[in-house]
């Protein structure tokens, strides 16, 4: 269908966020036909730049940043004719004025106008009051806004800001992103959990033993040190996209495939998820911070020695959790989450790992180490998914193998997968929430995690560094599995 008209409004176009993501996507789906016919991004920022100079740094971005490699000439030239740039201050009442009257373009359709916060989160409510000036937006359909995280550091703040959000607006306009929900392989997850009947039966305490979710990194935190040093790998990582992965897995199925069913089934999970007291803290999370160590052969420095991050920093870059889903289906399986910066490789993956057959015919012949199967839902790089068995390996005797069968994009899809902010974008344009963050998804995952905060944040006195850069975390992550007689899985 024919998309209707659209104003972006940029706040923060001269920042990182603006130009790695935002930009480069809005470009590929100028490419792909995906934009409507009128549209304009404007951006806005304190710094002094002209259009010029803003169009040429958003073109560095797109060349450096896109999945298509640079930009063309005659490509970019057409859609930096959609560019436009307004300097001013966040607080400057003079400026609101101007963009609440951004619709009045004279094209016969009237456009859609979207706010997109691509700020810093200390300037999230000064652009929301300015907006709350003009209560004709509220409830007006029209009018849309883009939040990006952090919303909130803890669950009291969280609930301040979505208060705050909704005297502005209804949910109904908000868009929280998180952008691990547009990814290809996670949508994925929904079409594989509801598009085949045979998981349904196995998707259960009767037959998982557990549930692990990773997602590691091999970068550090560049040069995004201010915000990280404030954040941390919890706040960073945990508190949305592991948890986001966790309620895809753990939901239930639901009716029909609409944004609020599907929300519905992720928060009941959240609300499942049994509370961790104070007391238990360390038998349930644990956290780490690198210090110098080596990767690819070069050495990098320690956490604490990077740009922009206190000498003395308790930050943690690495955490990992023990999380139970109390409900029917779920009674007594672990969920064990982890995520770190400068971690040995890059991989997001969820592997469900089934419990073992319940005997062994093939065990007096004491060949090998049976492993139990295992489902590994791979979300990047690799993508695909893989179900690992066992099989008879040909020759005399039984003897047993591992074989894994599985796919990956690569060879079944003959496309490539559209960047995660590119699907929210268009998403956005059409009005669909469903992979958008409600304010209470939101405020539960902080219930969730807040009590480990607190805990982290009262305790101080800490080993860090406890890992070198280049391993996967502290022993401590180790120890968290195995008090239970598990180990961490190695990526397929
Ligand atoms: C962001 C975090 O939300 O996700 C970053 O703030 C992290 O710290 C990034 O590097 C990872 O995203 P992706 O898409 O590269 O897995």
């Amino acid at each position: 269908s024919q998309m209707e008209p659209v104003i972006i409004v940029l706040f923060g176009a001269s920042g990182d966020l603006s130009a790695r993501k935002v930009i480069p996507a809005l470009y590929n789906l100028h490419l792909d036909g995906l934009l409507p016919q009128q549209y304009a991004i404007v951006g806005v920022a304190r710094s002094s730049l002209t259009e010029e100079t803003l169009r040429e740094r958003f073109r560095q971005g797109v060349d450096q940043y896109s999945r298509r490699g640079p930009a063309k000439e005659q490509e970019w030239d057409a859609f930096a004719e959609h560019l436009h740039y307004i300097q001013s201050n966040y607080d400057e009442p003079t400026l609101y004025d101007r963009l609440t009257k951004l619709g009045d373009t004279g094209w016969e359709t009237p456009p859609n106008i979207v706010f997109y916060l691509a700020t810093p989160p200390n300037l999230f409510t000064i652009v929301i009051d300015q907006l709350g000036r003009f209560s004709e937006l509220q409830g007006d359909i029209r009018y849309r806004i883009v939040i990006e995280k952090p919303f909130g550091h803890d669950l009291h703040s969280a609930k301040a800001l979505n208060q705050r959000l909704l005297q502005v607006f209804e949910e109904k306009q908000i868009y929280r992103i998180d952008h691990y929900l547009g990814k290809e392989t996670v949508q994925n997850i929904l079409a594989f959990r509801f598009g085949n009947a045979m998981w349904e039966p196995v998707w259960n305490r009767n037959f998982i033993d557990h549930v692990q979710i990773t997602v590691s990194e091999k970068i550090g935190i560049g040069r995004r040190g201010q915000y990280y040093d404030s954040a941390g790998a919890l706040r960073d990582m945990i508190q949305n996209h592991l948890m986001q992965l966790l309620c895809l897995i753990a939901m239930e199925a639901p009716t029909e495939f609409t944004a609020d069913q599907i929300r519905n089934k992720k928060v009941d999970v959240m609300h499942a998820i049994r509370a961790i007291n104070k007391a238990d803290v360390p038998a349930f999370a644990v956290r780490g911070q690198y210090g110098q160590g080596w990767m690819d052969g070069q050495p990098v420095q320690a956490y604490r020695c990077e740009k922009d991050v206190d000498i003395n920093s308790n930050t943690e870059t690495f955490a990992a959790l023990k999380l139970f889903v109390d409900n029917w289906r779920w009674q007594g399986v672990p969920f064990y989450l982890r995520t770190g910066k400068c971690m040995p490789g890059r991989v997001s993956e969820i592997s469900l790992q089934f419990r073992p057959v319940p005997h062994h015919p093939f065990a007096h012949l004491n060949t090998q180490v049976f492993q139990p199967n295992r489902l590994v839902l791979q979300i990047e790089p690799n993508e695909g998914v893989v179900l690992r068995t066992q099989a008879k390996e040909p020759g005399m005797g039984m003897k047993l193998k591992p074989v894994d069968m599985s796919y990956c994009y690569q060879d079944v899809f003959h496309q490539a997968s559209p960047d995660a902010y590119e699907t929210l974008l268009v998403d956005i344009m059409r009005n669909d929430p469903g992979l958008f963050m409600r304010a209470d998804q939101v405020e539960a995952a902080w219930s969730v995690i807040d009590p480990i905060l607190e805990v982290w944040s009262e305790n101080t006195e800490l080993n860090f560094p406890n890992y070198q850069a280049g391993q996967w975390g502290p022993p401590e992550a180790e120890s968290l599995v195995a008090q239970d007689r598990r180990t961490w899985l190695l990526p397929i």
